[in-house]
Protein backbone atom coordinates (compact mmCIF):
# COMPACT_ATOMS: atom_id res chain seq x y z
CA UNK A 1 0.00 0.00 0.00
CA UNK A 2 1.02 3.12 -0.92
CA UNK A 3 1.00 5.72 2.23
CA UNK A 4 2.60 8.91 0.52
CA UNK A 5 0.22 11.87 0.41
CA UNK A 6 0.79 14.70 -1.37
CA UNK A 7 1.70 17.83 0.18
CA UNK A 8 -1.21 20.79 0.40
CA UNK A 9 -1.80 22.67 -2.82
CA UNK A 10 0.74 25.87 -2.15
CA UNK A 11 -1.90 29.00 -3.04
CA UNK A 12 -0.59 31.86 -5.19
CA UNK A 13 -2.38 34.27 -2.96
CA UNK A 14 -4.32 32.71 0.31
CA UNK A 15 -7.45 34.47 0.94
CA UNK A 16 -8.51 31.85 3.05
CA UNK A 17 -5.79 32.05 5.59
CA UNK A 18 -6.72 36.08 6.45
CA UNK A 19 -10.08 34.61 6.81
CA UNK A 20 -8.77 32.52 9.30
CA UNK A 21 -7.00 35.07 10.96
CA UNK A 22 -10.06 37.39 10.69
CA UNK A 23 -12.72 34.66 12.24
CA UNK A 24 -15.47 36.11 13.53
CA UNK A 25 -14.85 39.89 13.25
CA UNK A 26 -15.92 39.71 10.16
CA UNK A 27 -18.74 37.54 11.06
CA UNK A 28 -20.04 39.89 13.30
CA UNK A 29 -19.33 43.10 11.26
CA UNK A 30 -21.64 41.26 7.94
CA UNK A 31 -24.29 40.44 10.77
CA UNK A 32 -24.66 44.04 11.76
CA UNK A 33 -24.92 45.20 8.50
CA UNK A 34 -28.08 42.07 8.18
CA UNK A 35 -29.41 43.41 11.17
CA UNK A 36 -29.74 46.96 9.93
CA UNK A 37 -30.30 46.75 6.39
CA UNK A 38 -28.92 49.95 4.92
CA UNK A 39 -27.50 47.70 2.36
CA UNK A 40 -26.56 50.50 0.30
CA UNK A 41 -24.50 53.35 1.49
CA UNK A 42 -25.19 52.38 5.00
CA UNK A 43 -22.95 53.75 8.00
CA UNK A 44 -20.21 51.25 7.33
CA UNK A 45 -19.48 52.84 3.82
CA UNK A 46 -19.33 56.47 5.46
CA UNK A 47 -17.17 54.94 8.43
CA UNK A 48 -15.18 53.17 6.05
CA UNK A 49 -14.21 56.14 3.73
CA UNK A 50 -13.07 58.08 6.28
CA UNK A 51 -11.20 55.71 7.94
CA UNK A 52 -9.06 54.98 4.54
CA UNK A 53 -8.66 58.88 4.35
CA UNK A 54 -7.39 58.98 7.51
CA UNK A 55 -5.12 55.77 6.34
CA UNK A 56 -4.17 57.52 3.35
CA UNK A 57 -3.74 60.94 3.78
CA UNK A 58 -6.73 62.10 1.32
CA UNK A 59 -9.32 64.56 1.97
CA UNK A 60 -11.72 62.46 0.20
CA UNK A 61 -12.67 58.94 0.15
CA UNK A 62 -15.84 58.07 -2.40
CA UNK A 63 -16.22 54.21 -2.77
CA UNK A 64 -18.15 52.49 -5.41
CA UNK A 65 -18.22 49.35 -7.15
CA UNK A 66 -15.05 48.55 -8.73
CA UNK A 67 -11.34 49.50 -9.57
CA UNK A 68 -12.60 50.62 -12.69
CA UNK A 69 -16.03 51.93 -11.86
CA UNK A 70 -13.30 54.08 -9.66
CA UNK A 71 -11.20 55.57 -12.40
CA UNK A 72 -14.46 55.59 -14.96
CA UNK A 73 -15.76 58.04 -12.31
CA UNK A 74 -12.77 59.95 -12.07
CA UNK A 75 -12.35 60.61 -15.46
CA UNK A 76 -16.11 61.60 -15.95
CA UNK A 77 -15.34 63.94 -13.30
CA UNK A 78 -12.64 64.93 -14.79
CA UNK A 79 -14.76 65.77 -17.78
CA UNK A 80 -13.06 63.89 -20.48
CA UNK A 81 -14.89 62.64 -23.18
CA UNK A 82 -14.44 62.15 -27.26
CA UNK A 83 -11.47 63.90 -28.85
CA UNK A 84 -9.70 63.76 -25.45
CA UNK A 85 -6.08 61.58 -25.10
CA UNK A 86 -5.42 59.60 -21.78
CA UNK A 87 -1.83 58.67 -22.06
CA UNK A 88 -1.20 55.72 -20.24
CA UNK A 89 1.44 52.45 -20.11
CA UNK A 90 0.81 49.69 -22.35
CA UNK A 91 2.34 47.40 -19.74
CA UNK A 92 -0.52 47.35 -17.24
CA UNK A 93 -3.55 45.50 -16.44
CA UNK A 94 -6.48 46.10 -19.43
CA UNK A 95 -8.65 48.37 -17.15
CA UNK A 96 -5.97 51.08 -17.62
CA UNK A 97 -6.79 52.19 -21.00
CA UNK A 98 -10.25 50.36 -20.97
CA UNK A 99 -11.29 53.48 -18.99
CA UNK A 100 -10.29 55.45 -21.37
CA UNK A 101 -12.10 53.88 -24.49
CA UNK A 102 -15.29 53.80 -22.26
CA UNK A 103 -15.66 57.27 -21.64
CA UNK A 104 -15.09 58.00 -25.69
CA UNK A 105 -11.35 58.95 -25.20
CA UNK A 106 -8.57 57.48 -26.55
CA UNK A 107 -5.63 56.33 -25.11
CA UNK A 108 -2.10 56.69 -25.70
CA UNK A 109 0.66 54.09 -24.99
CA UNK A 110 3.78 54.83 -22.99
CA UNK A 111 6.59 52.31 -22.43
CA UNK A 112 7.70 50.82 -19.05
CA UNK A 113 10.64 51.43 -17.53
CA UNK A 114 13.15 48.61 -17.50
CA UNK A 115 14.14 49.49 -14.25
CA UNK A 116 11.03 49.19 -12.14
CA UNK A 117 8.29 47.90 -14.94
CA UNK A 118 5.97 51.02 -14.34
CA UNK A 119 5.72 53.64 -16.84
CA UNK A 120 8.38 55.71 -18.16
CA UNK A 121 7.90 59.30 -17.81
CA UNK A 122 10.51 60.26 -20.41
CA UNK A 123 7.92 58.90 -22.84
CA UNK A 124 5.13 61.34 -21.73
CA UNK A 125 5.98 64.33 -24.03
CA UNK A 126 6.32 61.75 -27.16
CA UNK A 127 2.69 60.69 -26.55
CA UNK A 128 1.30 64.08 -26.31
CA UNK A 129 2.91 65.17 -29.79
CA UNK A 130 1.68 61.88 -30.70
CA UNK A 131 -1.86 63.05 -29.49
CA UNK A 132 -1.89 66.38 -31.39
CA UNK A 133 -0.42 64.85 -34.98
CA UNK A 134 -3.48 62.45 -34.40
CA UNK A 135 -5.80 65.65 -33.88
CA UNK A 136 -6.54 64.71 -30.05
CA UNK A 137 -6.33 66.77 -27.47
CA UNK A 138 -3.90 65.18 -24.73
CA UNK A 139 -6.30 65.65 -21.06
CA UNK A 140 -4.24 63.34 -18.66
CA UNK A 141 -2.07 60.65 -18.05
CA UNK A 142 -3.25 57.62 -15.82
CA UNK A 143 0.46 56.43 -14.42
CA UNK A 144 -0.25 52.78 -12.90
CA UNK A 145 1.89 51.81 -9.63
CA UNK A 146 2.38 48.35 -11.40
CA UNK A 147 3.01 45.12 -8.99
CA UNK A 148 2.73 46.94 -5.35
CA UNK A 149 5.59 49.84 -6.53
CA UNK A 150 4.75 53.49 -7.06
CA UNK A 151 5.60 54.57 -10.13
CA UNK A 152 7.51 57.72 -10.31
CA UNK A 153 5.32 60.14 -9.76
CA UNK A 154 7.50 62.98 -9.04
CA UNK A 155 8.55 62.80 -13.13
CA UNK A 156 5.18 61.95 -13.86
CA UNK A 157 3.84 64.85 -12.43
CA UNK A 158 6.30 66.98 -13.95
CA UNK A 159 5.94 65.83 -17.20
CA UNK A 160 1.95 65.84 -16.51
CA UNK A 161 2.16 69.70 -15.77
CA UNK A 162 4.60 70.98 -18.68
CA UNK A 163 1.53 69.28 -20.73
CA UNK A 164 -1.44 70.26 -18.53
CA UNK A 165 -2.40 66.95 -18.54
CA UNK A 166 -4.30 65.97 -14.91
CA UNK A 167 -2.88 63.31 -13.74
CA UNK A 168 -5.01 60.08 -12.04
CA UNK A 169 -3.14 57.39 -10.19
CA UNK A 170 -4.08 53.86 -11.04
CA UNK A 171 -3.41 52.13 -7.09
CA UNK A 172 -5.09 49.30 -7.92
CA UNK A 173 -2.57 47.31 -7.47
CA UNK A 174 -0.41 49.30 -4.95
CA UNK A 175 -2.82 50.95 -2.02
CA UNK A 176 -0.93 51.20 1.00
CA UNK A 177 2.50 51.90 -0.45
CA UNK A 178 4.33 55.05 0.17
CA UNK A 179 6.61 57.24 -2.50
CA UNK A 180 9.25 59.79 -0.72
CA UNK A 181 7.34 59.18 2.76
CA UNK A 182 3.63 59.97 1.54
CA UNK A 183 1.18 56.97 0.96
CA UNK A 184 -0.89 56.64 -1.96
CA UNK A 185 -3.71 59.04 -2.58
CA UNK A 186 -2.38 62.06 -2.83
CA UNK A 187 -0.60 62.54 -5.73
CA UNK A 188 -2.15 63.95 -8.49
CA UNK A 189 -5.98 64.94 -8.83
CA UNK A 190 -7.11 62.01 -8.03
CA UNK A 191 -6.03 58.06 -7.10
CA UNK A 192 -8.07 55.23 -8.05
CA UNK A 193 -8.13 51.79 -6.18
CA UNK A 194 -9.60 48.22 -5.98
CA UNK A 195 -10.72 45.77 -3.59
CA UNK A 196 -10.74 42.90 -6.00
CA UNK A 197 -10.13 40.03 -3.08
CA UNK A 198 -6.78 39.17 -4.71
CA UNK A 199 -5.30 42.72 -4.58
CA UNK A 200 -3.44 43.46 -1.34
CA UNK A 201 -6.77 45.42 0.45
CA UNK A 202 -9.30 42.98 -0.85
CA UNK A 203 -13.15 42.57 0.43
CA UNK A 204 -15.58 39.61 -0.40
CA UNK A 205 -16.74 40.77 -4.05
CA UNK A 206 -16.20 44.23 -6.14
CA UNK A 207 -15.04 47.35 -4.53
CA UNK A 208 -12.88 50.33 -5.14
CA UNK A 209 -12.23 53.89 -4.18
CA UNK A 210 -11.58 57.25 -6.02
CA UNK A 211 -9.00 59.51 -3.33
CA UNK A 212 -8.93 63.23 -3.71
CA UNK A 213 -7.89 66.59 -2.21
CA UNK A 214 -10.32 68.55 -4.45
CA UNK A 215 -13.68 69.33 -3.00
CA UNK A 216 -15.60 69.79 -5.80
CA UNK A 217 -13.97 67.23 -7.40
CA UNK A 218 -15.27 64.59 -4.66
CA UNK A 219 -18.95 66.40 -4.74
CA UNK A 220 -18.54 65.15 -8.75
CA UNK A 221 -17.46 61.64 -7.67
CA UNK A 222 -20.36 61.38 -4.70
CA UNK A 223 -22.73 62.97 -8.07
CA UNK A 224 -21.84 60.23 -10.37
CA UNK A 225 -21.71 57.27 -8.61
CA UNK A 226 -25.29 58.06 -7.86
CA UNK A 227 -26.70 58.56 -10.88
CA UNK A 228 -25.44 61.87 -11.60
CA UNK A 229 -27.73 63.10 -8.43
CA UNK A 230 -27.84 66.62 -7.37
CA UNK A 231 -29.78 67.20 -3.98
CA UNK A 232 -31.56 63.89 -4.18
CA UNK A 233 -31.77 61.01 -6.36
CA UNK A 234 -34.19 62.35 -8.07
CA UNK A 235 -32.80 65.60 -9.36
CA UNK A 236 -30.34 64.08 -11.95
CA UNK A 237 -27.55 66.90 -12.70
CA UNK A 238 -25.40 64.65 -14.66
CA UNK A 239 -25.04 61.64 -16.82
CA UNK A 240 -24.04 58.81 -14.59
CA UNK A 241 -23.57 55.31 -12.91
CA UNK A 242 -25.04 53.28 -10.29
CA UNK A 243 -21.71 52.31 -8.83
CA UNK A 244 -21.62 51.97 -4.71
CA UNK A 245 -18.99 50.33 -2.58
CA UNK A 246 -22.17 47.45 -0.66
CA UNK A 247 -22.34 48.30 3.14
CA UNK A 248 -21.35 44.37 3.69
CA UNK A 249 -18.05 45.13 1.34
CA UNK A 250 -17.21 48.07 3.49
CA UNK A 251 -18.11 46.57 6.76
CA UNK A 252 -15.69 43.77 6.03
CA UNK A 253 -12.89 45.84 4.61
CA UNK A 254 -12.84 48.05 8.10
CA UNK A 255 -12.40 44.48 9.90
CA UNK A 256 -9.27 44.25 6.99
CA UNK A 257 -7.82 47.51 7.09
CA UNK A 258 -7.44 47.04 11.08
CA UNK A 259 -4.73 44.25 10.21
CA UNK A 260 -4.06 45.97 6.69
CA UNK A 261 -0.51 47.70 8.16
CA UNK A 262 0.79 44.36 9.64
CA UNK A 263 0.12 42.19 6.43
CA UNK A 264 2.55 45.23 4.18
CA UNK A 265 4.87 44.54 7.18
CA UNK A 266 4.94 40.64 6.82
CA UNK A 267 4.68 40.46 2.41
CA UNK A 268 7.76 43.19 2.87
CA UNK A 269 9.35 40.71 5.01
CA UNK A 270 8.45 37.85 2.47
CA UNK A 271 9.45 39.93 -0.30
CA UNK A 272 13.19 40.51 1.20
CA UNK A 273 13.31 36.82 1.84
CA UNK A 274 12.43 35.72 -2.07
CA UNK A 275 15.09 38.26 -2.93
CA UNK A 276 17.99 37.21 -0.81
CA UNK A 277 17.29 33.70 -1.79
CA UNK A 278 16.70 34.67 -5.41
CA UNK A 279 18.49 37.78 -5.99
CA UNK A 280 21.78 37.10 -6.72
CA UNK A 281 21.31 35.52 -10.07
CA UNK A 282 17.69 35.96 -10.94
CA UNK A 283 16.39 39.39 -11.93
CA UNK A 284 14.56 40.62 -8.68
CA UNK A 285 12.07 43.37 -8.63
CA UNK A 286 14.49 46.29 -6.62
CA UNK A 287 12.60 49.06 -4.91
CA UNK A 288 13.92 52.76 -5.47
CA UNK A 289 15.49 54.57 -2.88
CA UNK A 290 12.28 56.50 -1.26
CA UNK A 291 9.85 54.07 -2.03
CA UNK A 292 7.92 51.18 -0.59
CA UNK A 293 5.86 48.76 -1.93
CA UNK A 294 2.81 46.27 -0.83
CA UNK A 295 3.90 43.32 -3.11
CA UNK A 296 1.09 42.62 -4.71
CA UNK A 297 3.47 40.41 -6.69
CA UNK A 298 6.60 39.26 -6.39
CA UNK A 299 7.67 39.41 -10.04
CA UNK A 300 11.00 38.19 -11.07
CA UNK A 301 12.78 38.19 -14.64
CA UNK A 302 14.35 35.15 -16.48
CA UNK A 303 15.14 36.34 -19.93
CA UNK A 304 16.77 33.67 -22.79
CA UNK A 305 13.31 32.01 -23.20
CA UNK A 306 14.04 29.96 -20.16
CA UNK A 307 10.25 31.21 -18.30
CA UNK A 308 8.25 28.52 -19.58
CA UNK A 309 10.78 25.73 -18.46
CA UNK A 310 10.77 27.60 -15.34
CA UNK A 311 6.96 27.67 -15.08
CA UNK A 312 6.65 23.94 -15.70
CA UNK A 313 9.10 23.00 -13.12
CA UNK A 314 7.29 24.67 -10.58
CA UNK A 315 3.88 23.25 -11.45
CA UNK A 316 5.48 19.78 -11.61
CA UNK A 317 6.37 20.55 -7.39
CA UNK A 318 2.98 21.57 -6.88
CA UNK A 319 4.20 25.71 -6.80
CA UNK A 320 1.40 28.23 -9.07
CA UNK A 321 3.08 30.93 -10.77
CA UNK A 322 1.22 33.70 -13.00
CA UNK A 323 2.59 36.00 -15.80
CA UNK A 324 1.48 39.32 -15.65
CA UNK A 325 1.22 40.36 -18.47
CA UNK A 326 1.67 38.01 -21.37
CA UNK A 327 0.56 40.53 -24.43
CA UNK A 328 0.63 43.98 -23.36
CA UNK A 329 -1.91 46.58 -24.15
CA UNK A 330 -1.05 48.00 -27.31
CA UNK A 331 -0.96 44.49 -29.19
CA UNK A 332 -4.30 43.37 -27.66
CA UNK A 333 -6.80 42.96 -30.21
CA UNK A 334 -9.11 45.29 -28.51
CA UNK A 335 -6.47 48.41 -28.27
CA UNK A 336 -3.62 47.43 -31.19
CA UNK A 337 -5.70 50.08 -32.87
CA UNK A 338 -4.66 52.89 -30.60
CA UNK A 339 -1.78 54.78 -30.80
CA UNK A 340 1.73 54.19 -29.31
CA UNK A 341 3.92 57.16 -28.24
CA UNK A 342 6.99 58.65 -30.17
CA UNK A 343 9.33 56.46 -28.00
CA UNK A 344 7.96 53.39 -28.68
CA UNK A 345 6.84 50.38 -26.60
CA UNK A 346 10.07 48.20 -27.02
CA UNK A 347 10.31 47.44 -23.42
CA UNK A 348 6.70 46.47 -22.67
CA UNK A 349 7.73 43.94 -25.47
CA UNK A 350 10.60 42.70 -23.87
CA UNK A 351 8.71 42.15 -20.40
CA UNK A 352 6.22 40.73 -21.63
CA UNK A 353 8.40 37.71 -22.71
CA UNK A 354 10.69 37.92 -19.16
CA UNK A 355 8.18 38.32 -16.12
CA UNK A 356 6.80 35.54 -13.93
CA UNK A 357 5.52 36.34 -10.81
CA UNK A 358 5.65 33.76 -7.73
CA UNK A 359 3.56 33.19 -4.81
CA UNK A 360 2.61 36.49 -2.85
CA UNK A 361 0.70 36.67 0.57
CA UNK A 362 1.09 37.75 3.66
CA UNK A 363 0.71 34.26 5.48
CA UNK A 364 3.47 32.23 3.32
CA UNK A 365 4.88 30.43 5.72
CA UNK A 366 8.99 30.33 5.41
CA UNK A 367 8.91 26.62 4.76
CA UNK A 368 7.12 26.77 2.06
CA UNK A 369 9.06 29.92 0.69
CA UNK A 370 12.29 27.80 1.10
CA UNK A 371 10.66 25.25 -1.30
CA UNK A 372 10.01 27.68 -3.75
CA UNK A 373 13.39 29.83 -3.62
CA UNK A 374 14.82 25.99 -4.11
CA UNK A 375 13.02 25.06 -6.64
CA UNK A 376 13.50 28.32 -8.90
CA UNK A 377 17.13 27.74 -8.17
CA UNK A 378 17.36 24.17 -9.00
CA UNK A 379 15.03 24.63 -12.38
CA UNK A 380 17.48 27.54 -13.42
CA UNK A 381 20.17 25.15 -12.41
CA UNK A 382 21.65 28.46 -9.96
C1 LIG B 1 -3.79 48.21 -12.63
C2 LIG B 1 -5.24 47.89 -12.45
N1 LIG B 1 -6.15 48.84 -12.74
C3 LIG B 1 -7.46 48.62 -12.59
C4 LIG B 1 -7.94 47.41 -12.15
C5 LIG B 1 -9.41 47.19 -12.08
O1 LIG B 1 -9.88 46.86 -10.81
P1 LIG B 1 -11.25 46.01 -10.63
O2 LIG B 1 -10.95 44.60 -10.98
O3 LIG B 1 -11.61 46.21 -9.20
O4 LIG B 1 -12.26 46.61 -11.54
C6 LIG B 1 -7.03 46.39 -11.83
C7 LIG B 1 -7.52 45.08 -11.36
O5 LIG B 1 -6.88 44.06 -11.51
C8 LIG B 1 -5.64 46.63 -12.00
O6 LIG B 1 -4.74 45.69 -11.72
Amino acid sequence: MNLRTNPPPIPFIDVAAQRRRLGSAIDAAVGRVLNHCQFILGPEVLAFEAELAAFCGARHVVTCASGTDALVLALRAMGIGPGDAVICPSFTFCATAEVAALVGATPVFVDADAATCNIDAKGIAGAVATAKEAGLRPKAIIPVDLFGLPADHGAVQAAAKADNLLVLDDAAQAFGATCYNRRLGTFGRATATSFFPAKPLGCYGDGGAVMTDDDAFADALRSLRVHGQGSDKYDNIRIGLASRLDTIQAAILIEKLKIFPDEIDARNRIANRYTEGLGDSVGVPRIPAGYTSVWAQYTIRVAGGRRDALAAALKAEGIPTAIYYPIPLHRQQAYKHYPVGKGGVAVSDRLATEVISLPMHAYLDAPTQDHIIDTVRRALKL
